[in-house]
């Protein structure tokens, strides 16, 4: 395989998972009464493009609603953090937004970015070091689900500051985002500061158009974890016989996206077979949403002080601002 080089300018480290656990988790979660597939493993090389796409539709409020709330607080942030702060991104993907960010921080030092997506990663990290020749940029190729080791090694006592966009956080189930926000908290340490993205709840339609559009590049985006699975783990799934669906689950406060079986089918992985009623899906994504109120009673819980939240005048997204308590 031909994989992208990390150019001179980053400096890049491998925790990158391997493609034996690719399998190992596809294979542990596809056993499952209910059929399921972790969503980290949608972003190879195409489903990260899919997923670039997916931003751009008129459907999908949240990235342009975001992009807008960072442009325009871009003051309020640099005045919170500080001089010479370093920047750690969880799930960088092409580090778009993170450039608002670094653009008005006053002369921000560091900048890590951590992604799962290797060569997304590489690309990212090197065009934006070019771009911000001041900064120390370092590419961390990483599942951020799991602990990383974040030592401050090289003389490093800068002030950190936590990015994380996108409502990403969305994706955790509340106890996985307690989880996540408690050790996102300790990497960063006493004294710095976390700025995170959180899609609003809001009416089904709003929210169901944007995960099932017109176009459809979600489909794609979903159907392509299937693709992926047949290219790198010997697989035989049948692509016609899936199809997209994207619900909102009242009760939990949270878009689910499936992929159904249209037909009584067997796909196989390697040695394993999985049996599939027609009807029955395999549960790829979750997209919680919250109220703001709600969200910051999890952060409080988690080790962090809310400092300030931003919304849109619509109310469709969220940025919250706050400290390692
Ligand atoms: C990247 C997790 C924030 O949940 O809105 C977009 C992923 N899935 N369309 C989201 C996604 C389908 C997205 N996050």
């Amino acid at each position: 395989m031909q994989e992208t080089q990390p150019r001179a300018r980053i400096r890049f480290r491998d925790e990158g998972p391997e493609v034996e656990d690719f399998k190992t988790e596809v294979i542990e979660n596809l056993s499952r009464e209910r059929k399921t597939l972790p969503c980290k493993f949608f972003y190879d090389k195409t489903g990260s493009a899919l997923f670039d796409r997916i931003c751009e539709l008129d459907e999908y409020y949240p990235t342009r609603t975001e992009i807008s709330l960072l442009a325009r607080h871009g003051e309020e942030f640099a005045e919170l953090s500080g001089r010479a702060c370093h920047v750690i991104e969880f799930g960088s993907g092409s580090s778009v937004k993170v450039k608002l960010l670094l653009d008005k921080l006053d002369e921000p030092a560091t900048y890590t970015a951590i992604d799962i997506s290797r060569d997304h990663l590489i690309g990212a990290t090197s065009a934006l070091a070019e771009e911000f020749p001041e900064i120390d940029v370092e590419a961390v190729w990483a599942d951020y689900t799991q602990p990383l080791s974040m030592g401050r090694e090289n003389g490093d006592a800068g002030r950190r500051l936590g990015f994380f966009p996108g409502s990403t956080i969305g994706n955790f189930a509340p106890e996985e985002a307690h989880a996540f926000l408690e050790r996102s908290a300790e990497t960063i340490g006493a004294g710095g500061s976390m700025l995170i993205g959180v899609d609003l709840k809001k009416d089904e339609e709003t929210l169901i158009a944007a995960y099932n559009d017109r176009e459809g590049v979600t489909a794609a985006f979903n159907e392509n974890l299937l693709a992926r699975i047949n290219r790198e783990l010997e697989a035989d799934f049948d692509l016609s016989a899936f199809s997209h669906d994207a619900v909102y689950n009242r009760e939990h406060g949270r878009i689910e996206m499936h992929l159904v079986s249209e037909r009584d089918q067997t796909a196989t992985i390697g040695d394993r077979s999985f049996d599939f009623r027609a009807g029955e899906t395999i549960h790829t994504e979750n997209s919680y949403k919250y109220s703001i109120e709600q969200f910051q009673g999890l952060c409080r819980e988690a080790n962090y002080e809310p400092v300030q939240a931003w919304t849109d005048p619509a109310g469709m997204f969220s940025l919250h601002y706050l400290n390692v308590a």
